[in-house]
């Protein structure tokens, strides 16, 4: 039997988990996808219920490939979407459906917080200010919104951590994904008694923190009889979804000078660190990495998720490959014409919900090649706006490219040029599964520690994108459009 290592994803769709050999190479996946609710406009919501079904199939299914072709399993690590709340009572069942990370209900929790402990303080302390979409400001606005369930919480766990204890009975966290909550101080890798004391809560509710790929438990009795996985399979505490996608590709703070970018729905970019060194208006995230260092993390929300808006609205049944060869023959800069991509409002470096999108400049001249260039170089404009804050406080030399967005030549070369930095793509991309499924090479003992790890499974670069068009006009149109769109809000 050839050993593997598993690794899940908790994701906002669905769980994936796939399965990895002791070189880093893919050998088996399957995946499940659960719903996403939004009982009122801003609020998201799933049941925790439905994480742990799709988990027990989809490890089922992976365990069904792995004994046919003889992989025995020797480690599970976890990663997952980020800051999300799954509030449990004394004992230990689940007392409301859970927030997510893309919920913006607490608003009003985010300035309680801040009238505590002030901006700054949290920024020093905690590496952000009170973000709206964090875990804590949701506690907080339990305790104002719901009472009767507030008076219950006895733990507060992040989505994969909820997981871990429901396949091994113990509650644990580790520090990349509890650094997203807004009370872990970034120094200590460790939560804050003094911010969590002044705003009356009590820390025994967050679970104990330990390092990323320790062992978080054992896979227990039970969930082994129904995945067909072995009883006591080392469960390993494993990483939030980015720092979890960064330790697929190889980014660790032993070489700080390269970082990724994501064009997913959101734009990402993920830069690692080897000290907690906070942007002082928090304007971008600092969070803890999984290999004991931390990094920066701008979030844009609508990158391809404005490509996939576009689309589906206004070109509906268009293919994207029509809209990108139209796009690549209208000249850069769009004919004067600039997309503003604030469908969602703004994360990195705004923090702001309430701004909204635009295209600005039309004329008779322009048409529906127009609209799609405008519309991917604005987010490639919204990524120079995070990376223009993260550059001062980082040596970034290189992006490694991911993301279904990145699969575009076109649009990968307006993002390169944008930015001015050279980005390659890799040959393999497994997102956040992989790097749980390498954390759990780690915690397994196959590797001494996470950089070793990183050295012997980090994916080969494949084709360097161009950076030869000039954006730098056109970014100063961009800065003016966002003045006008900073101005209007509905
Ligand atoms: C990071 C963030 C998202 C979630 C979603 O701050 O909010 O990337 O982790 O998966």
């Amino acid at each position: 039997m050839k050993p593997v290592s598993i690794g899940i994803d908790l994701g906002t769709s669905g769980l994936k988990a796939i399965a990895v050999t002791a070189e880093g190479q893919s050998v088996a996946e399957a995946s499940a996808s659960y719903p996403l609710h939004t009982p009122r406009p801003g609020w998201t919501e799933q049941n925790p219920q439905d994480w742990i079904a799709a988990a027990r199939a989809v490890l089922s299914e992976l365990s069904g490939k792995l004994q046919e072709a003889a992989y025995e399993a020797i480690a599970l690590g976890l990663s997952g979407q980020m800051h999300g709340a799954t509030f449990l009572d004394a004992k230990a069942e689940v007392i409301r459906p859970a927030l997510l990370w893309n919920d913006q209900r607490t608003a009003q929790a985010c300035a309680e917080i801040e009238a505590t402990v002030p901006r700054k303080e949290l920024i020093q302390r905690t590496g952000n200010p009170a973000v709206t979409g964090f875990q804590l400001p949701k506690l907080v606005w339990l305790r104002q919104a719901e009472p009767e369930n507030y008076a219950r919480v006895a733990k507060l766990l992040l989505p994969k951590d909820y997981l871990g204890f429901v396949l091994t009975g113990r509650m644990a966290t580790e520090p990349s994904d509890a650094s997203g909550v807004g009370a872990l101080n970034l120094a200590a890798q460790n939560w804050d008694t003094d911010i969590i004391a002044a705003l009356g809560l009590s820390p025994a509710i967050f679970p104990e923190v330990i390092p990323s790929p320790a062992v978080s438990g054992k896979l227990s009795a039970s969930w082994a009889k129904a995945t067909g996985l072995p009883e006591g399979l080392a469960v390993i505490a494993g990483a939030g979804d980015n720092a979890g996608a960064a330790i697929g590709l190889g980014l660790s703070k032993a070489r700080p000078t390269l970082g990724s970018m994501s064009l997913g729905t959101s734009g990402v970019l993920f830069i690692p660190l080897d000290k907690p060194t906070p942007e002082p208006q928090g304007r971008i995230h600092l969070f803890c990495h999984a290999d004991g260092g931390y990094h920066f993390l701008g979030v844009t929300l609508s990158a391809a998720g404005s490509l996939q808006w576009y689309r589906d609205k206004l070109a509906p049944g268009v293919p994207f490959n029509d809209l990108m060869n139209e796009a690549g023959a209208v000249p850069v800069g769009s004919e004067g014409l600039v997309f503003m991509p604030y469908l969602a409002g703004e994360r990195s470096p705004y923090l702001d919900p309430d701004l909204r999108g635009a295209w600005l400049g039309l004329s008779l001249a322009h048409g529906r090649a127009h609209l799609s260039r405008a519309l991917l170089e604005g987010v490639a404009l919204s990524l120079r706006d995070v990376l223009e804050v993260i550059a001062p406080l980082a040596k970034i030399e290189k992006l490694l490219a991911i993301g279904g967005g990145s699969r575009s030549d076109l649009w990968l070369s307006i993002v390169a040029s944008a930015l001015r930095l050279p980005m390659a793509r890799t040959e393999t991309e497994e997102g956040p599964a992989r790097g749980a499924a390498i954390l759990g090479l780690v915690g397994a003992g196959v590797y001494e520690n996470v950089t070793k790890a990183l050295e012997a499974t980090a994916p080969q670069q494949a084709m360097l994108a161009t950076q030869h068009l000039d954006m730098e006009e056109m970014y100063a149109h961009y800065k003016k459009g966002f003045a006008a769109v900073s101005g209007f809000k509905p």
